[in-house]
Order: structure tokens, then sequence, then C-alpha cells
């Protein structure tokens, strides 16, 4: 046996046991005629105590143990005389009478404490030896609690878990896809799935009814704090489902994991508010409704004044900072080089300050009377103390975006996105295309399989850009933790859908025959939803990017440093794959 016990579970009631434990040395230090030995495994640290008197030899070997050697010790526990509080098992120590290396260690590269020294890159390379620390562990035993009680709540309603296949064909909606070639089907490729959308329908028509799967999902997109080229979802599907039994359910689920993992009974019903009026109030389709500081429009009271700015400005709107009148002049530049960025883009920034008398002083005033900016005032419903931002713009939705972004900062600044504090809400009736630029057409906002109001329905022949959807998305915090929509079922809509989307007929088969031929053998309505995994663990865990509680994830290009991929292919499997590498232009 090599151990009786781990390094988390020894407590003073345990004080006069014999015990064997077995674990990593976090420090060994020798004072006087004793040495003292942390061992860490993954429940914990306990001190180890050689004694001279003892044993001399034995004390000097544990003095020279080097951290990260791997040891397996037996001793008696013992009270402690100075207990460490901060350790759970700080109230008592193992009077060691043998040691055995069970291996030794090269020197890590980074220390392996709660603040460690190393930096991103090392420690993503030796992303195994990061993972022996408490932070990144603890982010760990919290996804797998997660996945538990996601299975436990879904299993009891009714929900089976099914696997569906990993190698998949290419789909040109959505994102980019991650292509494998096939050896066996020579210059044809299988694509990764970026979620099992189309398969878990099928299921739907199979009868399956309630499907679930926490699953890999693969998508070539460009990374950001929120995003992993391959991440993991809670995926759903439902049957006889309308949008209210969807988000009724799944509103349930992520009350019961608040509740299971943080301790947090949220208060039901979630808000819900429509995509138009999450664009408007707060310029995103995931306000982080911590905060409320919602946008006033203010084409009304400050057009036609003379400020040319705000004259030819097709959108202006204000926020207001409830106490930030006190922001110096500096602060405020500050705020206006945030906004002038160029990942945010705004041309500048105008401030009204509400003084204790209530009079409003503004960067504009030369163009505006006391009377107007009084207007200005009760149109932002600002009190004395209050700060009030402005911006403007010819684009509207570029305008509000770029007022979202001010209105986050400026909520971080007042201390207002507390990570202990959720605010959970239903963003609805999302558009079902949105115009791209890039590929001059409309495309599904959600997927093609989303099913159109009914209402609007009649809308797709003559306004199809005014179409709303049956979809949703769950927002925690200003984060799309999830998201999914009613489902069309019949095969004739699905293809007007198609074709809306510019699929000719023989385009629109080729890709999705296989699914609207399904939808000709008795399709229910159905309709579901996927969970980010990643970013309910992060939201639980107060993380800044999700790579923290991945256990091998890749870096911001995309790359897996410790395994060093994507790696080129050598010459024989190109070969046996019929591929061949063109030469690089030099950039
Ligand atoms: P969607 O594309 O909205 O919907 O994805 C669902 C949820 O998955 C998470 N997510 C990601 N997490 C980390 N890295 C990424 N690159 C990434 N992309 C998405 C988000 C998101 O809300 N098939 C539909 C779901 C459905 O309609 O049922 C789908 O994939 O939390």
């Amino acid at each position: 046996m090599y151990r009786t016990n781990t390094c988390g579970e020894l407590r003073l009631a345990d004080a006069g046991k014999k015990v064997t434990l077995a674990g990593w040395v976090q420090r060994a230090r020798k004072m006087g005629g004793m040495t003292f030995v942390d061992v860490r495994d993954r429940y914990g640290i306990t001190q180890v105590v050689f004694n001279v008197e003892n044993d001399a030899a034995l004390c000097e070997a544990a003095s020279h143990l080097g951290r990260e050697y791997v040891v397996q010790v037996t001793g008696t526990v013992a009270e402690r005389t100075s207990k460490n509080p901060n350790l759970p098992t700080g109230d008592i120590e193992i009077i060691a009478d043998s040691l055995n290396i069970l291996n030794a260690s090269c020197v890590p590269p980074f220390t392996i404490e709660d603040d460690t020294d190393g930096g991103d890159d090392l420690r993503m390379k030796f992303r195994y030896l990061d993972l022996r620390r408490a932070p990144v562990r603890r982010n760990l035993e919290l996804r797998h609690k997660m996945t538990m009680e996601v299975r436990r709540y879904l299993d009891s309603k009714g929900f089976l878990e099914i696997e569906t296949p990993m190698l998949v064909g290419s789909t040109p909606e959505g994102a980019r896809d991650f292509v494998v070639p096939s050896r066996m089907n020579q210059g044809q490729f299988y694509a990764l799935p970026q979620s099992p959308q189309t398969l878990k329908q099928l299921l739907m028509v199979s009868g399956m009814d309630r499907y679930f799967q926490i699953v890999k999902c693969f998508r070539d997109e460009d990374l950001r704090a929120d995003r992993q080229p391959e991440f993991t979802q809670i995926d759903c599907e439902m049957s006889f489902v309308d949008q209210d039994d969807v988000i009724n359910l799944f509103e349930g689920m992520a009350v019961h994991l608040f509740k299971e993992l943080r301790g947090v009974d949220l208060p039901v019903p979630f808000p819900r508010m429509p995509w138009a009026d999450a664009m408007k109030y707060y310029g995103s389709d995931k306000p982080d409704l911590r905060f409320d500081m919602r946008f006033v429009e203010l084409m009304d009271v400050l057009k036609g004044y003379g400020f040319s700015v705000f004259d030819n400005a097709a959108y202006i709107g204000g926020i207001c900072a409830k106490g930030a009148a006190s922001y110096t002049r500096k602060q405020i530049d500050a705020l206006t080089d945030y906004v002038k960025r160029p990942q945010i883009g705004a041309k500048g920034m105008v401030y009204a300050r509400v003084e204790a008398d209530g009079n409003v002083k503004s960067s504009v005033d030369k163009f505006y009377s006391q009377e107007t900016l009084q207007k200005l005032r009760e149109a932002m419903d600002a009190q004395p103390g209050d700060l009030i931002l402005i911006l403007s713009g010819d684009d509207i939705m570029k305008t509000r975006k770029q007022l979202c972004e001010l209105r986050l900062e400026m909520g971080r600044q007042l201390g207002l996105r507390d990570k202990n504090k959720f605010a959970c809400l239903w963003v609805v009736d999302f558009p079902m295309f949105e115009w791209s630029d890039e590929e001059q057409r409309l495309m599904a906002m959600h997927h093609p399989f989303t099913h159109p109001k009914d209402e609007d329905i009649p809308m797709l022949d003559t306004d199809p850009a005014a179409v709303r959807a049956d979809a949703y998305d769950m927002v925690v915090n200003g984060v799309e933790v999830g998201g999914g929509s009613i489902r069309i079922h019949d095969s004739a809509l699905q293809s007007k859908m198609f074709e809306i989307l510019g699929f000719t007929p023989e385009k629109a088969q080729e890709q999705f025959g296989f699914l609207m031929n399904a939808f000709t053998y008795g399709a229910p309505p159905h309709g579901g939803l996927a969970y980010g995994l990643d970013r309910w663990v992060s939201l639980f865990a107060g993380l800044d990017s999700i790579r923290d509680c991945i256990a091998f994830p890749k870096n911001n290009s995309g790359r897996d440093v410790m395994l060093d991929a994507p790696a080129p292919l050598d010459a024989k499997q190109l070969d046996e794959l019929s591929i061949a590498i063109m030469p690089q232009p030099e950039k």
C-alpha cells in the first residue's frame, strides 16, 4: 500500500495514528536539529518532520530532498506546537520514521505555488506542472463537479446522453471548419463538428425526444479570452416543445448549478429582453446587467445648436455614471483615449458634469445654453455629482457598440462588475438574418435551422431582414453562456430558408439533403440549446479567460505549446493522403 491517507485529510483527532503518505515535495527546510518537509498531493499539504534525535541520517537525507521529488513517508501524527491556520492540516504534523524516495525530479522551471513566478508561456509549455498548482487544480475540480451536476439534472428530467461522431462533413455556414483528410477516400476531407446541431436534430427525427451530450466542438475562428478553437458544449435537444419549455428547463439547470456549486439562490424567472432592446439600451446582444447605466438617445435634445459633430450625427447616445462628476480632467482624457483606440474607433467623447448646485458643465458649453443642458440632465435623469458621457456617429450600430465599450469600462472603473454578483438574462427575438459584407448576402444569425417567429413568416418573401427568430441566448454578467432556438421541422420551410441564404436547390441538397430528406419522414416539432461549459466554469471560478479551466488549452495563436501542435506532417504521411503543401508567399 503506497499510502494510508492523503495529504489533505489528517486532523488533530488523528493524533497518535501511524500513517503513510505519498506525494510531491513542496519544500524541504532544515532548522536546527529538524528537517521540515511539506508533502503535497491533489488533496492538500501536510508537514512532515524529521528529527535528528530520532534518526540523524534520515534527517540529513530529508534535508537534501529537492522540490517536486516524489516521496513516501511513514510516521506518527502529532499535534503541532506552532499551528498554521492557513492549512486545513495545519494543526498537525507527521513525526517521520521512514522516507522512501519514489522518484527524483529536475528543478521545475517555475515555482509550484499558488502565486507562481512562471509567466503564461512557460506555464503552458509545462502545463502538467502548472496543473499541480492548487488554483488551477481547483478549476478542474469545479469543472468535474459541474459536469456531474449537469448529468444529474438532465438525467432527472429524462434526457439521454448520446454520442455523435467527431468526423463529420464540412458545412459552409458558421465559422471555418477544422478539416481532416481521409486516406481511404483520397482527396476527400472530414470536418470536425462546430457543434452536433444537425445530428441532434436527426436524433429528434429518430424519436429520442430528449438528448444531451457534453461534447467537444471545433471552430477555426479568431481567439479571444472566452473563445478556444476546441471547446465543450452541454448540448441539448428536445421534441414537442416551444420556446418557453426550453427556456424554463434550462433556466432550471442554471438555478440548479448556481445553488449546488456556488450556494447562490437566483431569483426566477430570469428577465427576458428582446434583442432590439438589448442593442438599443446596451449596444450589445450580451449586456452586463450587474449595473444599469443604460443608453439614452439624445438626438432630440442635442441636435440643431450649431455643434456640427452632433448636428451631422445619425446617432447620439449618452450614459450617466452615478457619482462620477469627481472625475478629473486627466481621467476624462484617459476615457476619451480609451474610446478612440482603433479597436473601439470612436472619434471623440463629450462629457457633462452635474455640479453640486445642479448646474451642468459640459465640454461643449459654448454651443449649449444652461437651459438646454438642463434638458440633457433631465433626459439622462442625472443628479448632482453624476457624470454624463456622450458618443455620436453616423453609423447607429457602430456608435452603440462604442458606447457599449465605454459603459463596460465605466462599470469596471466604478467597481460595478463584481465577480461575486450574478445578473442572468435571456436575450430573445433575435433577427433571423444578418447582412454579411464579406459574403455580400444574408447569413443566418443563429444557424439556418432556426425557426422564424410564426407571425414574421410572411415577411420572408417581402422583407427577410426584418424577420425575427425563435432564438434565445442566456447571458450572465455580459457573457453569452448559451444559445439555442426552436428549429424548422418542415422540409418546405427549410428549403425556403436555404433559398434566402443564397443556396441553389442543388447546393442545398448537396450540403443538407440528409436533413431535408429526414424531415420528410415525420420530424417532430423540436428545439434546444447548447451551453458553453468552459464559459460556465470560468464564470463560477471568477476567471478572466476560459483557458484556465481547460486542462490543456491552446494559446492565442491556436497553438498547443506543450505538444508543439500544429506541426508539419512528414512526407510519407502527406504522400499517403495525396497532399502537397504549396509554398507560402513571402509575407
Ligand atoms: P452557439 O454557436 O451559440 O450555438 O454555441 C453555444 C455556446 O457555446 C459557447 N461557445 C464557445 N465557447 C468557447 N469557445 C468558443 N469558440 C465558443 N463558441 C461558442 C458559447 C455559446 O453560447 N448548435 C447551436 C446551439 C443550439 O442551437 O442548440 C450552437 O452551437 O457559450
